[in-house]
């Protein structure tokens, strides 16, 4: 599994903790940055991160900022991008077996690090549940579409 992360300075503390840690499963990781503490903003992180998920090229996407809301606001205005902020373990579960969501948004400076890496644990575990929620998926992307 591939997966591509990056942050504003608000997320930076978490996404380097994040990185580390996908690293040690295993799994392959892409930092597109920040990566040092100033200012920045978050739509550029978001627009990398998206853009390469939408490619094709990753599987998931993992972006953090403040709130993790500017970043779920940006990310999803790239065409195939269902980005899920989830800063609880409920959310993360639902956004994968609900909306089938293929970039997940955190708030550096809304969860600490344990519950922040067990919503990663459980996003990357859950699995889409298809049927009925196909449907709404696909009212979506007409509506990208219009
Ligand atoms: C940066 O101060 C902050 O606005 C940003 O990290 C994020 O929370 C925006 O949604």
């Amino acid at each position: 599994m591939k997966i591509i992360i990056g942050s504003d300075h608000g997320g930076f503390e978490l996404k380097e903790i994040i990185r580390e840690y996908i690293l040690k499963k295993g799994l392959e990781v892409q930092d597109v940055g920040v990566f040092a503490s100033e200012s920045v903003d978050y739509p550029d992180y978001a627009k990398k991160v998206g853009e390469a998920v939408a490619s094709g090229n990753v599987d998931f996407g993992i972006l953090v900022c403040g709130t993790g809301i500017g970043m779920s606001i940006a990310a999803n205005k790239i065409p195939g991008i269902r980005c899920a902020l989830c800063n609880d373990v409920y959310t993360a579960k639902m956004a994968r077996g609900h909306n089938d969501a293929n970039v997940l948004a955190i708030g550096g400076r809304v969860v600490g690090k344990g519950v922040a890496l067990m919503i990663i644990d459980t996003f990357l575990n859950s699995g889409f549940e298809g049927g009925r929620h196909n449907t709404r998926l696909a009212k979506i992307r007409d509506i990208e579409g219009e």
